[in-house]
């Protein structure tokens, strides 16, 4: 179990060389374009009545050397506001491999799926009011290659952290070229749980590029985060976690400390004390939902997502409980009719999904990937230094990635606080608490949410969102 696999050196050479790859494959795609369309206007959606109240596009951006190759999938909603004006956001759902449809649908997106028992026909999808595409345009994006529907001839070559992070970047400046009225617009990185990982190095590789004098230059201002795993060492924060939400005893708090000596990741297996404890502390955290501890507990919740955290997880087999049918008082159900929906046949037709390309829709791809990247630290104190605004949030009630163990690494950063600890309001009502930093990074708590934390508590993230995106306190 080992987590601290060092990342692979960054030469300049290499540097140079992912520049001229750039500029081939912009050359390539120069000449090859005319030969089919990559993206398309989405006016109706089945199970949605009438036509749809925003502009949804859907494409590819292909970033192989030839067509049928490294297609990578993405939807496109323009604000809904003044998308002349309103920043650009992308968007990338965590897993890895997990399809940044669940972000559009289950938290930050225009529509939702109405809640009723699946009969046989098309789930119905509804408007979601505090969708973030009010005053930003978003693209949800299905990377690593593998993910929801996008593909590649050879996809084993192309699942790992690094690079998941060169083809985002590479994946971003093509779809600018595609969409230059977008250049102006303020650029915003935006994602969530393992995405903690990739990310901070995705933001760095554009603004190294933007240096280099790469094109389209990106008019980058930050990014966001939620819960994110930025460590990897975010386990050892749940048992004090637990402990002050009061979900084990005094006593098996004290004794784990002493027996354990706080590391309960890298445990000795001759270290029966500490084991014993640990076997206790899984017996109480049992029934309780990881993702959000204040939810109902659903046996279909754990295969998901027990897998999608971090390689430990890995080892459980994949694909077998994905059709497992949930209860309908389950908040994961909305995932189940989510299955249903887009493996419908016209809904992938109005979608435009390349017809044999992808045969089940899969919300999370587990295959092959290899974890690179042990920890994101780094990145974040480079950004920070380059001037780059980040907002990072946490739900309290996630006992997966617990906000101390975020507090942590924002502290350990050393930068001296400019607006310290107070609560934030959404509506009239305490959202939760904040601080903001002098290198432009604001943290906040999202009282009572979870994991993700706008599938929970979708009014208070939203105007969490409002204000900070608008550059105001929170
Ligand atoms: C399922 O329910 C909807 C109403 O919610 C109805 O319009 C539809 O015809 C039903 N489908 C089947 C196959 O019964
Ligand atoms: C796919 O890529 C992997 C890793 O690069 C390689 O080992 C394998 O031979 C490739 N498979 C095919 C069919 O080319
Ligand atoms: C942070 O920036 C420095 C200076 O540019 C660079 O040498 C270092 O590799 C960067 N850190 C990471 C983790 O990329
Ligand atoms: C923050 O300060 C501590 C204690 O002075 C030091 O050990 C650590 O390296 C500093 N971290 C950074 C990122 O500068």
């Amino acid at each position: 179990m080992n987590m601290m696999v060092p990342p692979p050196s960054h030469s300049s050479l290499y540097y140079c060389f992912q520049i001229l790859l750039a500029l081939v494959l912009f050359s390539l795609q120069m000449l090859t374009h005319q030969l089919e369309a990559s993206s398309s206007k989405v006016e109706v959606l089945p199970g949605f009545e009438g036509p749809l109240p925003f502009q949804l596009e859907t494409g590819y951006v292909g970033l192989g050397e030839t067509d049928d190759d490294m297609q990578v999938f993405y939807y496109f909603i323009k604000s809904e506001n003044d998308p002349k004006k309103d920043p650009l956001m992308l968007w990338l759902t965590g897993g890895p491999g997990c399809s940044s449809f669940s972000g559009l649908v289950f938290q930050i997106g225009p529509v939702e799926f109405e809640i009723k028992e699946y009969n046989g026909s098309v789930p119905s999808l509804v408007l979601r009011p505090q969708s973030w595409t009010k005053l930003c345009s978003i693209i949800f994006v299905d990377l690593p290659l593998g993910t929801g529907f996008s593909y590649a001839k050879n996809l084993t070559a192309h699942r790992s952290d690094w690079k998941l992070v060169h083809h985002t970047h590479q994946f971003l400046r093509k779809w600018l070229i595609d969409h230059p009225e977008f250049l102006s617009n303020e650029f915003y990185f935006g994602a969530d749980s393992y995405s903690g990982i990739p990310v901070p190095a995705i933001v760095q590789e554009i603004s190294n590029g933007n240096e280099e004098g790469l094109q389209p230059s990106i008019n980058l201002q930050g990014y966001l985060l939620g819960n994110p795993i930025t460590t990897r060492r975010e386990k050892n924060d749940q048992i004090p976690y637990a402990h002050g939400m009061g979900l084990i005893s005094d006593e098996l708090y004290k004794s784990l400390q002493k027996n354990c000596k706080e590391e309960y990741i890298d445990v000795d297996s001759r270290n029966e004390l500490c084991l014993r404890d640990l076997e206790y502390f899984d017996e109480c955290l049992s029934g309780i939902n990881h993702f959000y501890i204040l939810d109902s507990y659903c046996e279909s919740d754990s295969p998901l997502w027990r897998r999608s955290l971090t390689h430990e997880l890995k080892k459980s087999s994949s694909s077998h409980l994905t059709d497992t049918v949930p209860e309908l008082s389950c908040r994961i159900y909305s995932s189940y009719l989510g299955r249903k929906w887009i493996n419908n046949e016209r809904v992938r037709k109005a979608l435009h999904i390349r017809e044999g390309t992808i045969g089940k829709w899969v919300r999370c791809y587990k295959t092959d990937f290899e974890y690179e990247i042990s920890d994101s630290v780094e990145f974040h104190a480079n950004l920070s230094k380059k001037g780059y605004r980040s907002l990072i949030y946490s739900g309290d009630h996630d006992i997966l990635v617990p906000f101390m163990s975020t507090q942590a690494w924002i502290r350990a950063l050393n930068y001296s606080i400019v607006d310290d600890w107070r609560l934030w309001f959404a509506n009239g009502q305490v959202g939760g608490y904040t601080r903001t930093y002098s290198n432009r990074m604001t943290f906040a708590t999202v009282k009572g949410s979870g994991h993700m934390a706008p599938e929970y508590t979708p009014e208070q993230c939203f105007s969490m969102f409002t204000k900070w995106i608008s550059n105001l306190p929170l």
